[in-house]
């Protein structure tokens, strides 16, 4: 039976301009079109891994206003439990401004609203895998990372994390510039298992400091980044958590995230197991 998956994480509704190149400060620009589009970093996971074959239930907190419902359309769609979804008065749906430029680079900034209210009950994370954010409030990433189950961290957007909460994480996913703050305040050869990601140069693994396995990932041509390291870090954490060997495990989370960076957008981006899977 395939693994079950609890997301402790966020929903966000993404606007996304496409502009020829970012803008610099004091710099406006035209874009080619804004799109609407689902996203948040725990949502984007949750339906990278029922893309890849998981059950996935979700625990997050959206606002009482129709950017919700467009937020959790493709989540719905692609048969994630949203039974654990609240919805919270007075807050908007967390919101992402993103800007993607024609070589696929992006800039994001978000609104975390209700994102910011995410309470979890320990109780409630009986699950095989159990994965969380940067994008939720504290307790919640303390909460999620206690449970029994296989647990993962992608440490975005970059924010300090208690050490006692980071000891007892399974696996760890960064980008580079997420490991220097990490490292910054952390002792990174502490870690459990740490994936490190450096865009088209590739990946690594580290286990308690030590590489374990590197990958370089299939040439692709980018379109759009956005959601790229969630697919990686759903495909990491699904594949580890139920065996499969670190080089392998790694070649795999990055053809994920190369996939979900060859289209555009957060959701509508991530690859399925028939994708992913391929030798
Ligand atoms: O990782 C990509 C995501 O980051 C976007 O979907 C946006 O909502 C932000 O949370
Ligand atoms: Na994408």
């Amino acid at each position: 039976t395939p693994p079950m998956v609890a997301v402790v994480g966020s929903v966000n509704l993404d606007l996304v301009a496409r502009v020829e190149r970012l803008p610099g400060a004091g710099e406006t620009l035209t874009a080619h079109g804004v799109t609407r589009v689902p996203g948040g970093k725990g949502a984007n996971q949750a339906l990278a891994a029922a893309r890849l074959g998981a059950r996935v239930r979700l625990h997050a907190a959206v606002g009482d206003d129709p950017l919700a419902g467009e937020a959790l359309t493709l989540l719905r769609a692609g048969g994630v439990d949203l039974r654990h979804v609240r919805i919270t008065e007075d807050v908007p749906t967390g919101t992402a401004m993103i800007q993607v430029d024609d070589d696929g680079e992006t800039t994001i900034v978000i609104d975390a609203g209700a994102n910011a209210t995410l309470t979890v009950d320990h109780d409630d994370l009986d699950a095989d895998v159990v994965l969380t954010v940067l994008e939720v409030p504290d307790e919640a990433v303390a909460t999620a990372m206690a449970a029994p189950g296989f647990t993962v961290l992608n440490a975005a957007p970059s924010r300090p994390v208690a050490g006692d909460v980071l000891a007892g994480v399974d696996l760890v996913c960064v980008n580079a510039a997420e490991f220097g703050a990490l490292a910054a305040h952390a002792d990174v050869d502490d870690l459990v298992a740490v994936a490190i990601t450096y865009g088209e140069a590739g990946a690594e693994l580290r286990r308690r400091g030590h590489v374990v396995a590197t990958v370089e990932p299939p040439p692709v041509d980018a379109v759009d980044g956005t959601a790229a390291g969630d697919a990686f870090t759903a495909a990491l954490a699904l594949a580890l958590a139920t065996g499969i060997d670190d080089e392998d495990a790694l070649r795999r989370a990055c053809r994920a995230g190369a996939l979900a960076a060859t289209r555009p957008g957060a959701q509508p981006s991530l690859p399925t197991l028939q994708e992913v899977d391929v030798p």
